[in-house]
Formats: structure tokens, sequence, C-alpha cells
């Protein structure tokens, strides 16, 4: 219906004739002359209708959100009306024909406001008209060529797409599962894949050599603004590989693509990478925003024969005592210090000691230390006049330790401008978990580094693994792992996460199975497209760039999703719901 798009008018298009379609932004009325400014997702042109022109005098009546197809010639605004904040500024279409194609009612915000104007809910309930807007649009847009990017770059390099079920069964990534009654299978569910790790390791045993996917994934977990409840990954599995070295080869080879092709950055490769041991150690976090230093100094040393209780018993329990140098932080207030006191509580420590750097000294734990202590800690940590030590003891301080440097970094806007990638690598091969149990640090099918295999039953919390995570700016973008390809080995990583024979041939007889007929030596990785996809753009939350998302409780304001069902498929399914309590 078209020969041109609105925002790919300029001044070399004057004289021209040009239909045009999409929505009305904005009408305006001046006496004679009615002006609409028609938008389409390249952006705005003003069209010009004379009133004394009968069949255009409907231009009068044009609300918001109209659709409309113009016939009109292209011209150079009079003097008084250019406009330069807009693209087509210096022009107009003087319009010859008119078609209403569809009314629009008031829509429940402005396509060309900030969003300021209204909720997130109302957005998200009315995402058709939320899309219009220049920012969604960018964002969508920008998603499609990532994921361009992504294909054109996995064809070239020789991998296939396969795609994988989802209706399947429970594939474990540490969340909980999605399940979808069987119909047929009275009683039994489909659980929604957690990712399709298996798969991809059976592909692998079926000889597809290097599979990669663009999939959608499915957890039940609870949701943050960098979680949502269906996601999607760029996975990938290569068979024989040459130890991680080659994954973190082709990741970057993918991101530095993507960069490039979709912002025209050029990323310097390689990433750099750190160990998990290095990243907790130094950072107290195993996914380091490297876009600041503020890196956390152990001065057991210093205070091991401290007279301060709190610090001597520590470093003698087995713990340390560690902290930060907030440079120019003296001046924080009673209120800023509580409120950091509270986030390291929170965090697990036991309490939060300062140190204000000033003339005099003033710290919380100054009458515990003598006046060497003090001056043998400010020396340590290299402080100036105007700085603020902060100290925690005991066991177990990376986390609060992190959490704290996170939160100082925040407040003092210390994140330099940029990306800052980081493989952090040799990830535990075991965790405990919540209640005390051992559990995957990355997950099951994950293998130790071949050197400690011996000690897997004797010593669990102290083997490294061949997982890594690719960090972005403090977020995990992606994780991966070198397999285990042997049966036996597998068998025996189940048992000691307490998984019984029967159970691991429960629920994992089929793909255990696999290992026995000829699995290659294989590992792999899986990146999280909405996450990459959200620091490409700026934007704060997933939902900004999922077409149509979730809300943080799982609903779906458009759809209204989910819903109870109806009588009739619950009979067909043999399931009763209890009332809610
Ligand atoms: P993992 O569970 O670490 O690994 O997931 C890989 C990446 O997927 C993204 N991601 C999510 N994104 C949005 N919402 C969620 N709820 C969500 N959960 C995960 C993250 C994460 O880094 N099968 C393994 C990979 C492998 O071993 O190859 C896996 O799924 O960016």
């Amino acid at each position: 219906m078209r020969t041109t798009y609105c925002g790919h008018l300029s001044a070399s298009d004057i004289g021209r004739s040009v239909m045009l379609a999409g929505w009305v932004n904005r009408r305006r009325d001046l006496g004679k002359l009615t002006f609409v400014d028609l938008r389409d997702h390249t952006g705005l042109v003003q069209l010009l209708f004379a009133s004394d022109r009968d069949d255009l005098r409907d231009a009068h009546t044009l609300n918001r959100e109209d659709v409309l197809v113009v016939r009109g010639t292209v011209q150079r605004r009079s003097a008084g009306n250019l406009n330069p904040e807009m693209k087509t500024g210096e022009i107009e279409v003087q319009v010859e024909e008119l078609r209403i194609e569809n009314r629009s009612k008031t829509p429940p915000f402005l396509v060309d406001g900030d969003g300021a104007d209204t909720t997130e809910d109302t957005r998200l309930r009315y995402r058709y008209v939320d899309v219009r807007r220049e920012r969604v649009q960018r964002a969508l847009r920008l998603r499609h060529r990532v994921f361009h990017a992504t294909r054109s770059y996995f064809d070239e390099g020789g991998f296939v797409e396969v795609e994988t079920p989802v209706l399947t069964k429970s594939t474990p990534e540490g969340a909980r599962d999605f399940l979808v009654p069987s119909r047929l299978h009275r009683g039994s569910f489909y659980a929604l894949p957690q990712s399709p790790q298996l798969f991809k390791q059976l592909l692998m045993v079926g000889g597809m050599d290097r599979y990669y996917q663009i999939v959608k994934c499915f957890r039940d977990e609870d949701l943050r603004a960098d979680r949502q409840p269906e996601f999607t990954q760029l996975d990938l599995e290569v068979s024989f590989p040459n130890g991680p070295e080659e994954i973190y080869a082709l990741v970057e080879g993918a991101v530095a693509r993507v960069f490039r092709e979709v912002l025209g950055e050029e990323l310097p490769l390689p990433f750099p990478r750190m160990t998990h041991a290095e990243a907790m150690r130094r950072f107290g976090i195993d996914k380091p925003d490297m876009r600041f230093g503020m890196e956390i100094e152990d001065v057991s040393a210093v205070v091991a024969s401290s007279g301060f209780r709190v610090f001597a018993d520590a470093v003698a329990a087995g713990g340390r005592v560690a902290g930060i140098l907030a440079k120019g932080c003296a001046r924080y207030s009673r209120s800023e210090m509580d409120r950091l006191q509270a986030l390291v509580v929170a965090a697990g420590a036991k309490g939060l000691s300062w140190i204000k750097v000033e003339d005099p000294i003033s710290s919380s734990i100054s009458k515990f230390l003598t006046h060497e202590e003090m001056s043998a800690l400010v020396a340590a940590f290299g402080a100036e006049r105007g700085d603020l030590i902060l100290l925690l003891a005991g066991e177990r301080i990376d986390k609060p330790l992190g959490e704290l440097r996170l939160a100082v970094g925040r407040q003092e806007s210390m994140a330099q401008p940029g990306w800052k990638f980081l493989w952090v690598t040799e990830f535990p091969l075991f965790e405990l978990d919540e209640e005390g149990n051992l559990a995957s640090a990355h997950h099951a099918f994950t293998s130790p580094r071949p050197e400690y295999v011996d000690r897997i039953e004797s010593d669990p919390l102290h083997i490294p693994s061949n997982a890594y995570d690719l960090v972005l700016n403090g977020t995990e973008l992606g994780s991966g792992s070198i397999r285990i390809h042997s049966r036996e080995l597998q068998e025996r990583i189940f048992r000691c996460l307490h998984i019984t024979p029967e159970d691991a041939a429960l629920r994992f007889g089929w793909f255990l199975q696999g290992l026995e007929y000829g699995a290659p030596p294989h590992g792999g990785f899986a990146l999280g497209m909405d996450r990459l996809v959200m620091m490409m753009t700026g934007e704060a939350s997933l939902r900004d760039v999922i077409a149509f998302p979730k809300t943080a409780n799982g609903m779906c304001p458009l759809t209204e999703a989910p819903m109870p069902a109806t009588g009739r498929q619950l009979a067909e399914l043999a399931i009763r719901v209890e009332e809610a309590e």
C-alpha cells in the first residue's frame, strides 16, 4: 500500500509523490490547515491537509492511533515550521488522498511518551500498543539482529541447528519443572525442559558433531529482573573438544560477531579468565563486576594476634578477616553505615567493623585495637585521609564481602562504562545446598577436572570441575562444561548426590543408556539470549526485551495466563483441583 516509509523521507524527496501508511501520532488543527504526524516503525512525518478540500474533510476527525493510508507530495516546510528536533523536520507531505483504514479507541497511554504516564502492567496488558513505542521497537529489532548474527556465525562454523522436544521428561538444572498433564496417559505428566541439556548430549552420541539451537527453556522459579519463567538460550555442544579452551574460543567468536554486527563494536579477544576460587577470594562472588576495582583485601595476618577477640578468634577458627577500601567514603553518615551493616548481616556476616581514616581516626573498633594495630590496618589497605575501611571477620564472609563491594561500588557509581567480559573457570563440582546437602554446582553431567577424579568421594567439596561461566559487567550471561561421557563416572556422581541407582534409572535411564553406546567426549555451553539483549540495549529488565513477557508473579497481563482449566478439561485429564486455602 505504500511507496516508502515515513522516517525514510528527507529533503532529497522534495517534489516526489509518495504513498505512506501508518498510525496517527498527533493531530493539530490550525485554522485552514490540519497537521497530522504519521508514524510507522521508521519514524514520523508531518502530513498537511488543506481544509478547503471536501474529500479531506475527515482529517479533522483523526485521533491518536487511527490507521491511515495517504497519497501526497513531499514539500519543504515553510520557514517558521522547520523542526530540527525531528528527523524529517525539514519536510512535510501535502496530502492529496486520505484513506482511513481503521479507527482506534483512545490508547491507554501515549505511544510517543516516555512511559511515565502509565504502569508496566498497563503497558503489558496493551502490549500491541506498547510495541509501537520506539524503545520497544528498538529492543525487538536489535534482538532480531542478535539472533540473525548468531545463526550466521554457527552456520558458518559447521554447526547444525537441531530442535529438541518441549514436551519431555525432567531435565534438571536446579529449578522446579513446569508440568503438562497427559490426557492419553492419565496421571502422567510431561515436563517442559529447563534446558536441552540431555538431548544435546545425546546428539553428540548420535554423531551430530556440532549442535546449536536458539531454544526456549522453562523454569518454575522465583522471578527477578533477570529471570523469566520461559526464556531463550543459545545452546551449543561439540564433540571431541580440545578442553574448555575450544568452547571459550567458540563462544567468544559468537559474542564478538554479534557485537560487531549489531553494535559496530570490536570486543578485544580473548576475554580474561579467572578461576572460581580467585573470583571468590578477590571479589566475593562468582560473577565479578570488573568495571571497577575495590578488591577484597585479606588482613588476617595483620590482626591474627590482635587483642580484639572477634578478629583473633575468627583467624584461629580457620576463618579470616578481610575487607574493602572505600575511597573517599569516610564521609558516610551514621545511617549509611547502618545500611551497610544491615546488608552484610542479611548476607550472613556477624557484623561490620569500620575505620574512618580521618584526623583523628574514628572506628567502630577503636577501643579494641592498639594504635599500632590500627596503623597497620590502615597501611595494609593503603588507606589515605578521607577513606573508609570496611572489615568482616569469620569463616563464611565471601558473600557478604561481595555484596558490600557491589553496594559501595553502586553507591559511588564506580563502574566504568564499557563491556567487561570475564570467564570464570573451574567451578567446584559440588557445593552445599541450603539444607546442607551435597549438590551439583553446575549440573550433574559436568565432569570433574581429571586430576581430581580419585578424590570425588573422599573430598567432594574440594573438586574443581570443568565448568565455566561467562560474565558480563557482573551478570552471568551463560554457563557450560565439559561433560561426563562415561556411564561409570556418571553413576559415581549420582551416588555422591544421593541419587540411588533406582532413582537414576527412573529419571535418567534413557540418557545413561546412551552413554553406553559410544558416547564421544563432548562439552558445550548455553548463553541467556534475553540477558545478552537486555545488556546490549541497556534495559534494566528482561521484560523490556521480550515481546510478550510475564510479570514478576509469573502472569501474562495480556492473555491473563495462567487460567483455571474448565471442568471438562480437568475431567479429561482426570485431575481434581483442591481449593486454595
Ligand atoms: P544454566 O542453567 O546456567 O545452564 O543456564 C544458562 C544461561 O541461561 C540463562 N538463564 C535464564 N535467563 C532468564 N531467565 C531464567 N530463568 C534463566 N535461567 C537461566 C542465564 C544462564 O547463564 N544446560 C546448561 C548449559 C550447559 O551446561 O551447556 C544450562 O542451562 O543467562
